[in-house]
């Protein structure tokens, strides 16, 4: 048969494959969730996402280390609060000596090239488990927002280098950088969770840290999983007022939309591979249903290819020993 095209050429074999790849992972891709709490020498499995901890300080400070001999450059912080410091204002969220505050300190102090980036939402500390303050059975948006500012400024006071707003109350972006501006805190990023869905892929993280809504569910603040224009305008909204790296979260699901605000914006665009579809990988590897190693490089290319810039994912640390080799 004589034919003028043959692109099987180009996928002959593994160097010409790897000559002509468009996407590649690099540990510089991801950005590695940590939970932490309270307490010394703690290593918790979090039971619904096997394979991933809970730590203590100390031994989020060996983890920090571990990660960075990997050549991953970057953590999102996310503490589990107890019981007895929650109530509906989320006070302890802005505590200079609250086990967050001390994580930033001690991770900078540990590893200080490392980029700490920081969980800004109420959810963790709120009796209610949710990421507001709530009045009369609702999530109010700009007493949040002044808690919000509050939670940041605690941070950046703490030494982050990025405060990662996961609240989706309207105008907290512009807040938040106003509050650095104004303290001088010219130097500190925010990377918004500009498009997040209201999702039931975030089960897993709630049962990781104690943060399930006590009552009803997110879907007055975080998006419409139906919509695609939204997500775009909440994204511009957020770069106009002040984000430097914006976020699509979950990922998998989400992949049209992490490709839709790669092309109308010029920020770096970040996707969360979240709990849920960490879990489903997981449950499904333990079953010997499918390859583990496979699916976690394959899925993480697939976000990369929708256009993602940077990936949070609870397999950062198997993925860079897996490019590593
Ligand atoms: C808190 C927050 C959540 C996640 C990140 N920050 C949970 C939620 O919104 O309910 C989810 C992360 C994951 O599922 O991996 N605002």
């Amino acid at each position: 048969m004589y034919l003028q095209r043959r692109n099987r050429i180009l996928r002959q074999t593994p160097a010409i494959r790897a000559m002509v790849a468009e996407n590649s992972l690099t540990p510089n891709d991801f950005i590695a969730p940590l939970f932490i709490e309270d307490g010394t020498n703690l290593k918790t499995e979090i039971s619904s996402m096997k394979g991933y901890y809970r730590y203590s300080l100390d031994n989020t400070i060996k983890e920090v280390k571990s990660l960075w001999a990997l050549g991953i450059k970057s953590v999102l912080i996310f503490i589990k609060s107890p019981e007895a410091l929650k109530d509906n204002t989320g006070k302890e969220a802005w505590n200079p000596d609250g086990i967050m505050q001390r994580s930033i300190k001690a991770i900078k102090d540990a590893v200080p090239e490392m980029i700490v980036m920081t969980d800004v939402a109420l959810d963790p500390y709120s009796s209610y488990g949710h990421d507001g303050i709530v009045k009369d059975g609702e999530i109010i948006n700009d007493e949040t927002v002044e808690a919000l500012v509050k939670m940041s400024l605690s941070h950046a006071a703490a030494g982050a280098d990025f405060m990662a707003p996961s609240d989706m109350m309207d105008g907290r972006v512009g807040e938040i950088r106003k509050v650095l501006e104004q303290n001088n805190y010219t130097r500190v990023g925010i990377m918004s969770y500009s498009a997040k869905f209201a999702s039931c892929f975030y089960g897993p993280f709630r049962n990781a840290l104690d943060s399930a809504p006590g009552f009803g569910d997110k879907k007055t603040y975080q998006m419409n999983y139906a919509n695609r224009i939204e997500a775009i305008k909440e994204t511009l909204m957020d770069i106009e007022e002040g984000a430097d790296i914006v976020m699509v979260k979950p990922a998998m699901a989400y992949l049209d939309i992490i490709r839709e605000i790669k092309n109308a914006v010029t920020v770096p665009v970040s996707a969360y591979h979240v709990s849920g579809e960490y879990a489903m990988i997981k449950a499904a590897a333990e079953k010997g249903w499918i390859d583990e190693e496979k699916a976690i490089i394959e899925s993480l290319t697939s976000i990369k290819r929708a256009g993602a810039d940077l990936i949070a994912t609870y397999f950062a640390k198997d993925a860079a020993k897996l490019i590593n080799g």
